[in-house]
C-alpha cells in the first residue's frame, strides 16, 4: 500500500481528529509582526479560556523565571520575550492533546507531556547554539513539542495493546522501534504525526521535522529537522517520558558532529533542558 493510502486508512478511521486551535493560530501571526500589539493579542487569547488557564499555568512555573506570580495575560507578556510567548503557546495546546494515558505506548499523560515540554526545552538551546532566523526557532518550537503527536492519533485509530509491540520486539530485538510500529500498525507516528500538522496547513520545514524525527537519514537534510531529532533523541536519553519504545531508537551521532556540537556544550544543554523541565514538574 502506498504512504497516501496507509494515512488514508488511518485518518478515515479516527473520529475525532485532532485540530488545532484558531486562536494559538491567530496569535502566532500577530507574533510574526514587526510592531506587536499586545492588547490585541491579550484579546486573541483570552478567547480561549481553556488556553488562558493553560498558559497562567505555565508562565507561573519557574521554567520562565518570572519575579512573581503573574495573574493577567497581558503583564505575563510584558515579562516576556517574543520566543517564550510562542514557545507558551504551543505548550499549552499540546496540553489539551496529552491529556491521557497511552496504553499500547506504555506512556503516562504527565510522561507523554513532559517529554514534549523537554524536546522543545533542549531544542530552544539548540537553536540558539545555531543562532536561527525567528521563523526556523518558531517551526523548532511547533515540531519539538508536539513531535509525538501522532501517537495520540494512532491510539485513536487501534486499541494498541503494549503486548503486541512487545511480541515483535522479543522477535527482533536490533530493530528500531519505527520498523516496529510498522510491523504492528502498518504506519509509524512520525508519518502520522506529520501528516496531521500538513492538515493544520503547517510548513513543509515542520512537518518534514516530525516526519524525520525517527530517521537520521532524513533529519540531516534540514536544520530544523536536525534539531528536533537530536532534541528527541536527547531527552530520550534522559529518560523523560519513558515509553515503550524508548531504547529502540538509535542516537543520530553523525548529527552531534554536522552540528559543530563540543561534549561540553551538549551537556550544558542538556542539562538546562533537564532543569526547566524539573522545576516545570513541579508546577504540575
Ligand atoms: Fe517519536
Ligand atoms: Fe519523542
Amino acid at each position: 500500500m502506498r504512504e497516501e493510502q496507509v494515512l488514508d486508512k488511518v485518518f478515515d478511521r479516527v473520529e475525532s481528529i485532532p485540530t488545532f486551535p484558531k486562536v494559538a493560530q491567530q496569535a502566532l501571526e500577530l507574533l510574526r509582526e514587526e510592531d506587536i500589539d499586545f492588547k490585541k493579542l491579550e484579546k486573541i487569547i483570552k478567547s480561549d479560556p481553556g488556553i488562558v488557564a493553560n498558559f497562567l499555568k505555565i508562565v507561573n512555573s519557574p521554567a520562565f523565571g518570572l519575579p512573581h506570580k503573574i495573574d493577567s495575560l497581558f503583564k505575563a507578556f510584558m515579562f516576556l520575550g517574543v520566543n517564550q510567548i510562542k514557545f507558551i503557546i504551543i505548550a499549552s495546546v499540546a496540553k489539551n492533546y496529552f491529556d491521557r494515558d497511552l496504553k499500547g505506548y506504555s506512556l503516562k499523560t504527565e510522561e507523554i507531556w513532559l517529554h514534549s515540554i523537554t524536546c522543545g526545552f533542549i531544542a530552544e538551546e539548540l537553536a540558539f547554539h545555531l543562532d536561527l532566523t525567528p521563523t526556523k526557532i518558531e517551526s523548532i518550537y511547533i515540531a519539538s513539542i508536539l513531535h509525538d503527536i501522532g501517537k495520540i492519533v494512532l491510539d485513536l485509530y487501534l486499541e494498541i495493546e503494549e503486548d503486541e509491540f512487545y511480541e515483535v520486539i522479543n522477535e527482533h530485538p536490533d530493530w528500531d522501534f519505527i520498523q516496529i510500529e510498522w510491523v504492528v500498525l502498518g504506519v509509524d507516528h512520525g508519518l502520522v504525526g506529520a501528516h496531521l500538522l500538513e492538515r493544520w496547513n503547517f510548513p513543509k520545514s515542520i512537518t518534514f521535522a516530525v516526519r524525520a524525527h525517527h530517521d537520521p537519514d532524513l533529519m540531516i537534510q534540514s536544520d530544523v529537522a536536525s534539531i528536533v531529532g537530536l532534541a528527541n533523541a536527547l531527552t530520550n536519553l534522559l529518560g523523560i517520558g519513558q515509553g515503550i519504545d524508548s531504547f529502540y531508537y538509535k542516537l543520530p551521532s553523525e548529527l552531534v558532529k554536522n552540528l559543530n556540537l563540543s561534549r561540553e556544550k551538549l551537556y550544558k544543554y542538556l542539562k538546562i533542558g533537564f532543569h526547566k523541565t524539573l522545576i516545570f514538574q513541579r508546577e504540575f
